[in-house]
This record gives structure tokens, C-alpha cells and sequence, in this order.
């Protein structure tokens, strides 16, 4: 079927039947080794690859109807996925960049990016500069001949800031510059940076995709003009295989079948955070809430062009860290909790938790204040959030 004309909802539902077994839900080949048999081995010293079956850290039938489906779901032209997110990032930059290279990279990133470009790329020869990246002239600034690749997040974590896509596409491919964007705090449902030409989309399909908090796993997509049509094999065969990090089959059919509801899921968590937001802002003992749907948001009109919706995503500053701990502490209904996208409303302290290793003025000047407590909105119903909020909020002040 052409489904170039499905609305996106339908997009996350469909894919064609399994041709052995007409199968609706694409079966688990939960098999690390597969046989040589009839012309395989005839085919695979002739040079065939993603064609036949050869061993799962190669690639896995089940991992290749994932990367298909999200392939159509990002509008990309193909798809990589690998354990986690962090190996998608990893893996993206190590297949674009060499040793002796520049990167620009945003200054807010999630915690594990921002300490890779901040202390240990430069264990591997690659040279940094981390900027503001709503702010073209800084980057237009940070470009040197060496350059070869621009890194922002969509929807930064946990700043929830927009930088202008189509703006930084054109300055970086301007100097033949590779953009590489971290789509998992809007996903597919409210961004798609490959329509505002972003070569590289990177996101852990951990949260969003996956949707259930059940499965780490990882993708790459590319719709490029300055890459090789090709890239994203050349990453699977030279730096994935090399590197070790494939997902596994298990995960990705969890994470395939999670998808197919991202698109309702989306839906409800957007009108639930919209609302939420709102709430937070009236609210006295709240000092300030960061949501990019809210007019108020720095980057409200870059938002309003890019993303679909505003996202389910934000973060809310209160009087001191203790006082945030005590009221996610106080929770019920919404999780304490490490991760996002699920859903399950979770929360956490950015600040002394996924950014604790970084030093507090480093933190500060990234916009993570003590006090910012951040929220992933789920699927409960608006209502009850907002009654398990008020309540852990009263609780710390009685
Ligand atoms: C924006 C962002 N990118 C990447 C990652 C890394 O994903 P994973 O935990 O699947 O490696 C995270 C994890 O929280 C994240 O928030």
C-alpha cells in the first residue's frame, strides 16, 4: 500500500502483514544466529547485506520492521536503531565525524550528551563548542573551516527550549555542515526536523515511541541532501557492527508496538500538559513554568511553526531544590521517577538528578536552577494530576 497519504495517526497504526504468515502484528525473531542455508552463503560472500539474515548484531528481521515503520513516522528516508538513545547520539556523531573535526553543539542538552561533548569527546579528537542555540549569530560565530556538525534538541532538555530550525539549517548548509537533531522530548507525533531540513534525527525511543517504560532502545533517521544517500548503511555496517551497540529484538518489537498508539497518546498528553501548564502559572507557590505552548515561552514563535502541538513536556521552578524534592516525594498518583514518555506521569529534579554530576554554576548557566522540578505528562486523567500536584504542593507547605 502507498500510505504516502495517511494522516499520521494512521501512519503509527499500519504496517503490510508479515508475508510468511500474514501476521498483523510483526513476529518476534528472537534469534541472535541464523543458518548459511539455500544461496545465503553464496549471496552474502557475493556482498549482500541487509538482504539476508546473517547474526542480530548485524541486524534482525523484527529490528528492520521497526526501523521501516519509524523511517515513515519521522519522514525520513531511513531508519538505524540501536540500544538506547545514547547509542543513537553516539553513533550518529561517530558517523559523521572523524578525529581533527568541529562540532557546534547546543549548550542545553540532556545530561549524558552534554557530558559527552563537554569531556570525552575530546578523547576521541573531536573539538567542541557548545553555544546558545536559539541564537543564530552565536552559532553563525562558533563556525570554523573544520566544522562538520551542528547539534541541537528540538525540545531541550529540560529547559523546554525551541531553537529555529529552518534558520540553523540554512546557516549550517551553507557551509556544508551536517544538522543533527535529539527529537525526544517532542517525537515524531509533535516534530518532524527532517521537514525543515535536518539531516540526522536522533531520539530515544525509550520514551516517546516506546511510550510505555518498558524498553531502552534507540533510532537514527536521515533525509539528507549533503549525506550519501547511503549513510545510514554505512553506519550500520562500519560503526554500529564495529561499535556493539544493536538493539535488541525483543525491544524493538516493545518499542514497535508502542508506537502504534504514539499518535493518541500524543493527542491526550498535549491537551493534559496545556492545561497543567496553565495551572502551574497561576499558581502562587510556583515562580515560573517553562513550556513552549505558553506565550509567555522565550521561543513561543519558533514553537509555534515547528511543532505540531506544544508537547507534553515542561518544567516549573519553585523556591529551593528541598522544596521541589518534598513535593515530588509527596506524590501519589504522578512517579518519582528517572525517566519520560511514558504513560505514567513521572517526574524529577533535572538539577540532582540526571545533571548532578555537572557543576552547579555549569548547571546554572544552562538555565537548570535549584528548584526547577520536571514534568512528563501521561495519560491519567488531567484532573487527577493536577489534584496529586495541588495536593503534594499543600503538603510541603503545611
Ligand atoms: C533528550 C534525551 N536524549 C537522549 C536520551 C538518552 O536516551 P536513552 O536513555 O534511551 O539512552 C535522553 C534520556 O533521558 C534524553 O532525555
Amino acid at each position: 500500500m502507498d500510505n504516502s497519504d495517511l494522516n499520521f495517526a494512521s501512519l503509527a497504526v499500519f504496517y503490510e502483514p508479515e508475508e510468511y504468515s500474514l501476521s498483523i502484528n510483526y513476529p518476534l525473531y528472537m534469534s541472535a544466529n541464523f543458518e548459511y542455508g539455500g544461496d545465503t552463503y553464496d549471496r552474502i560472500t557475493q556482498g549482500a547485506r541487509k538482504d539476508v539474515n546473517i547474526y542480530s548484531r548485524c541486524g534482525n528481521p523484527t529490528e528492520y520492521q521497526f526501523e521501516e515503520h519509524v523511517a515513515r513516522l519521522a519522514g525520513g528516508t531511513a531508519c538505524l536503531a540501536t540500544a538506547s538513545g545514547m547509542a543513537a547520539i553516539s553513533h550518529a556523531l561517530f558517523g559523521v565525524m572523524k578525529a581533527g573535526d568541529h562540532v557546534i553543539a547546543d549548550l542545553t542538552t540532556y545530561s549524558s550528551t552534554h557530558e559527552f561533548f563537554d569531556h570525552r569527546a575530546c578523547d576521541f579528537g573531536l573539538d567542541v563548542t557548545l553555544v546558545d542555540c536559539t541564537d543564530v549569530a552565536r552559532v553563525r560565530a562558533a563556525i570554523r573551516p573544520e566544522t562538520k556538525v551542528l547539534y541541537f534538541e528540538a525540545i531541550a532538555n529540560p529547559t523546554m527550549k525551541v531553537a529555529p530550525m529552518a534558520e540553523l539549517v540554512a546557516l549550517a548548509h551553507a557551509h556544508g555542515i551536517v544538522v543533527i537533531c535529539d527529537n525526544t522530548f517532542a517525537s515524531p507525533a509533535i516534530c518532524r526536523p527532517h521537514d525543515f531540513g535536518v539531516d540526522v534525527v536522533v531520539e530515544s525511543a525509550t520514551k516517546f515511541i516506546g511510550g510505555h517504560n518498558d524498553a531502552v532502545g534507540g533510532v537514527i533517521t536521515q533525509k539528507s541532501d549533503i549525506l550519501p544517500a547511503d549513510w545510514l548503511e554505512d553506519v550500520r555496517w562500519n560503526t554500529l557492527n564495529k561499535l556493539g551497540a544493536p538493539i535488541s529484538p525483543f525491544n524493538a518489537w516493545l518499542l514497535l508496538r508502542g508506537a502504534q498508539t504514539l499518535a493518541l497518546r500524543a493527542e491526550r498528553q498535549c491537551q493534559s500538559a496545556a492545561k497543567i501548564a496553565a495551572w502551574l502559572r497561576d499558581h502562587p507557590q510556583v515562580e515560573r513554568v517553562f513550556y513552549p505552548g505558553l506565550e509567555t515561552h522565550p521561543n513561543h514563535a519558533a514553537a509555534k511553526i515547528q511543532l505540531r502541538d506544544f508537547g507534553c513536556m515542561m518544567s516549573f521552578k519553585v523556591a529551593t531544590e528541598e522544596m521541589g524534592v518534598q513535593i515530588l516525594k509527596n506524590l501519589k498518583l504522578c512517579a518519582f521517577a528517572a525517566s519520560l514518555g511514558g504513560v505514567r506521569t513521572t517526574t524529577q529534579m533535572p538539577g540532582t538528578m540526571a545533571f548532578l554530576d555537572i557543576p552547579l554554576q555549569e548547571r546554572i548557566a544552562m538555565g537548570i536552577e535549584p528548584g526547577l522540578v520536571r514534568i512528563s505528562v501521561g495519560i491519567e486523567h488531567v484532573d487527577d494530576i493536577i489534584a496529586d500536584l495541588d495536593q503534594a504542593i499543600k503538603a510541603v507547605l503545611a
